[in-house]
């Protein structure tokens, strides 16, 4: 069965999400993919576990771009209808209404369709009209958007000025590990936790997911989200991430985290200053993790790009030719940024070479 996922916009990171959980998608659109699955449980499954997916329509089969074949799968009072195709062919909904007892079209503002907040509000049958092929599909999954929510905004510590990556952000980054370090019982560890959310998601994930910090308010904090969510407060320690090897020797499957980048509000003419002092503290974590990672165990690490008005300071640059050595770099740097962030995100996936 062959299925459209649409993605948050706004970044690369999606493209990147799908592409490594499913290799065998295809991008239909910008933000948009097609992928493959056996049955709709299994594609619902499989979609809930990504950071970027928002819905899913499935292609139905046998029916065509006609107001009577559509009409014909709608079981709600509310429907829409959105063309997919380049061209400006569209449906008159009226043709439609006219052939269902009771019927109200709901209009998508563009051509990714309606949100799943109004999709799940109001029951709405949603039909995605491709007139090229003469296909139909139609939304069956929306993402859980009041847990997301939960998860983003109503922790017992919520603190954005902290830096605290958004859990769909952090899901996200989980998934761009490749599958034999990735999944049920394997071992995830962020060593820079803060609030915990990329631990959370880990747990929700199946992972046996652990974080530090070094500060211990924020482990404390940390602890505090997990039992927030039916998590054990064990699965957070005080404690350097460069000395992460005592407590973590040779058991990680996986390292995920967004590490310290500087104060939040830091002055632009500081940054030169604040930058070796990150690229000595991420060297270390890389070398200390060697001995915590097993075997083919992998780092997905954000490393910040800082710009003062002048020119880019980036860190990532520390992967020099004797890091390569011990790890193999899995992709280029993903950028994720916030509008008119002063430091952008360079995410970048790295293997220990054995
Ligand atoms: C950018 S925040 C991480 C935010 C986290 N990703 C979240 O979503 O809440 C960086 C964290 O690193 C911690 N930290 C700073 N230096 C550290 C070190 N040497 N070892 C471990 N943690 C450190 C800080 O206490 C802070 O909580």
């Amino acid at each position: 069965m062959k299925f459209l996922l649409f993605c948050g916009a706004g970044n690369s990171l999606s493209g990147f999400e799908i592409q490594t959980r499913f290799s065998d998608s295809t991008e239909f659109k910008n933000n948009v993919y097609i992928l493959t699955f056996k049955s709709e449980d299994e594609a619902k499954k499989a979609v809930s576990q990504l950071g970027s997916a928002i819905k899913m329509a499935v292609l139905l089969d046998g029916v065509t771009c006609t107001p009577k074949s559509i009409a014909k799968q709608i079981t709600h009072k509310n429907f829409s209808t959105t063309t997919v195709s380049a061209g400006k062919e569209r449906l008159d909904s009226r043709e439609i209404k006219d052939l269902l007892a009771k019927g109200r079209f709901l209009d998508a503002q563009d051509s990714y369709g309606l949100s799943p907040i109004i999709i799940a509000k109001h029951k709405v049958d949603e039909f995605f009209l491709d007139f090229d092929t003469n296909q139909v599909w139609q939304t069956i999954w929306v993402h859980d958007f009041k847990h997301w929510i939960k998860k983003d905004r109503f922790m017992p510590f919520v603190n954005a000025k902290a830096g605290m990556l958004p859990p769909k952000i952090a899901r996200s980054m989980i998934n761009l590990a490749p599958s034999d370090s990735w999944g049920n019982g394997k071992v995830l560890v962020d060593p820079f936790c803060g609030s915990g959310r990329v631990v959370i998601e880990g747990l929700e994930l199946g992972f046996n997911s652990y974080g530090t910090d070094v500060s211990a308010s924020q482990s404390q904090e940390a602890s505090e989200n997990l039992a927030h969510m039916g998590y054990s407060k064990q699965l957070i320690e005080c404690l350097d991430s460069t000395h992460l090897s005592k407590k973590f020797k040779n058991k990680v499957d996986l390292i995920v985290t967004e590490p310290f980048m500087g104060k939040t509000n830091l002055r632009p003419d500081k940054i030169q200053y604040l930058v070796p002092g990150l690229k000595k503290l991420y060297l270390g974590c890389l070398k200390d993790w060697l001995s915590c990672l097993k075997s083919k165990g992998v780092v997905v690490m954000v490393f910040p790009v800082f710009n003062d008005g002048k020119k880019d300071y980036k860190t990532s640059d520390i992967i020099d030719d004797k890091l390569k050595l011990s790890y193999n770099q899995l992709n280029q740097g993903i950028l994720y940024s916030r509008p008119d962030a002063y430091v952008r995100r360079e995410i970048i996936v790295l293997q220990k070479i054995n």
